[in-house]
């Protein structure tokens, strides 16, 4: 069957990141799943959903009109790839994820980016529940002061000014979400090999997880 590698790890762990330099490296397709996630819980304020109301949360992420196109990402025809990164967004998007029929109504969706010569796909469940027999599992760990830093320099970089105290609160309440939820909860899968960047630079990272691919 086609290869996959999953990345799972909690928010600002880098996974994004090293998925795709993994990703180019071998020259293998990518699966942002969190993307699916910011994407659900946008459509739901752009259209006034209520993301307590499950089944309409659940009706906006099966009729989600979305097309990838690295790095840019569409729904409705705009180009969404900034907005859906927005705090505001990524809150949103841990409360929709917290919703099974919601998490159910993008399983497919996410499958379906399984396609030669192979995929590498980061998130929280795609080791344990998406592809749980990918020949590769990684969950990517780092300590939560070294995530909140990694992010206020990203934002910095990008002209926006954030508070470190408040970025730190903000990451720690959606681990505690991911990780505490019912449904798909925030563990490694079977498998996994457990990768902690926290003192490690994005081409050690890159690195490991590609030793660990080719044995
Ligand atoms: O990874 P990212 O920060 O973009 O994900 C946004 C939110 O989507 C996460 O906080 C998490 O709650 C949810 N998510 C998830 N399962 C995934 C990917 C993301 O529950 N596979």
């Amino acid at each position: 069957s086609i290869p996959v590698i999953t990345i799972d790890g909690p928010t600002a762990s880098g996974k994004g990141t090293i998925a795709s330099l993994v990703a180019q490296r071998l020259g293998w397709h990518t699966l942002d799943s969190g993307a699916l996630y910011r994407l659900t819980a946008l459509s739901c304020l752009r259209r006034g959903v209520d993301v307590q109301d499950e089944a309409q949360v659940q009706h906006a992420a099966q009729n989600l009109n979305v097309r990838f196109d690295y790095p840019h990402i569409y729904m409705d025809g705009d180009d969404v790839s900034d907005a859906i990164r927005q705090e505001e967004v990524g809150n949103l998007a841990s409360q929709v994820a917290a919703l099974p029929l919601v998490r159910e109504a993008l399983l497919q969706r996410q499958r379906d980016f399984r396609v030669a010569p192979g995929l590498v796909g980061d998130g929280r469940d795609m080791g344990t529940v998406v592809f749980p027999d990918a020949p590769l599992k990684i969950f990517l760990l780092a300590d939560a002061e070294v995530r909140a830093q990694r992010r206020c320099k990203q934002l910095s970089e990008k002209g926006i000014s954030a508070n470190l105290t408040s970025l730190l609160a903000d990451l720690r309440a959606r681990d505690e979400r991911d990780r505490s939820r019912t449904h798909a909860p925030l563990v490694p899968a079977q498998g996994a090999h457990i990768v902690d960047s926290s003192q490690l630079s994005i081409q050690e990272v890159v690195n490991k997880v590609l030793d660990l691919w080719s044995g």
